[in-house]
C-alpha cells in the first residue's frame, strides 16, 4: 500500500507523530509518498497514494471549545474524492469532539475516511504504533 501524509503542525509533536506512522508502515512494507504540510500539500504524493493519512492537533480551551486547527484548510485540500483516508489528532488533556469534526472536514474532500485516532501527546510512540496496527488490518495489502 502507499500512504501520503498531511500534517498540521505548531510545537512539532503531531509532526512527530507522522513520521513514526510513516516508519511503523514503512517496516510493514508500505510506501511513503510523501510528509507535506497541510497548508503546501504536496500533490504529487496525494496523487500516488492509495490513502492519505491527515493530521492535526487539537486547539481550545482544554476543557471545552475544542476543535481541530486547520480545519478550514483542510475542508479545502484538493478533492480526494478516489482516495481513502483516515485521520490522526493530537491533543493534551482532552480533545472534545474535535476527531469527529476533523473527519467530517477530511470527508468533505470526498475522501472515504475509514477511521481515524486521537493521540496523547505524552504517548505518542505507543498511540502511533496502534494507528499504524489498526490502518494496516482495515487496508491489508491484498483487499
Ligand atoms: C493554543 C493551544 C491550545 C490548546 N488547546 C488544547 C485543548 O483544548 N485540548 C487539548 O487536549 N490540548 C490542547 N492543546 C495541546 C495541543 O493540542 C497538543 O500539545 C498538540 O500535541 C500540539 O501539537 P503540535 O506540537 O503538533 O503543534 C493546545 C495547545 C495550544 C498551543
Amino acid at each position: 500500500m502507499k500512504a501520503a501524509l498531511l500534517v498540521e503542525s505548531l510545537t512539532g509533536n503531531t509532526w512527530s507523530a507522522a513520521e513514526m506512522i510513516a516508519d511503523n508502515l514503512s517496516q510493514e512494507g508500505w510506501t511513503i509518498t510523501g510528509l507535506s504540510k497541510v497548508r503546501q500539500p504536496d500533490h504529487a504524493s496525494i496523487q500516488a497514494a492509495d490513502v492519505v493519512l491527515v493530521g492535526t492537533w487539537t486547539h481550545g480551551l482544554f476543557l471545552v471549545g475544542q476543535s481541530p486547527w486547520a480545519l478550514p484548510s483542510i475542508s479545502n485540500l484538493p478533492t480526494m474524492r478516489t482516495k481513502t483516508a483516515a485521520v490522526f489528532l493530537t491533543y493534551a488533556i482532552d480533545a472534545g469532539k474535535s476527531l469527529d469534526k476533523l473527519t467530517g472536514a477530511v470527508g468533505a474532500t470526498g475522501a472515504d475516511v475509514i477511521g481515524g485516532l486521537l493521540i496523547k501527546r505524552n504517548h505518542l510512540r505507543a498511540h502511533t504504533e496502534a494507528f499504524a496496527e489498526r490502518l494496516i488490518a482495515a487496508l491489508p495489502a491484498n483487499a
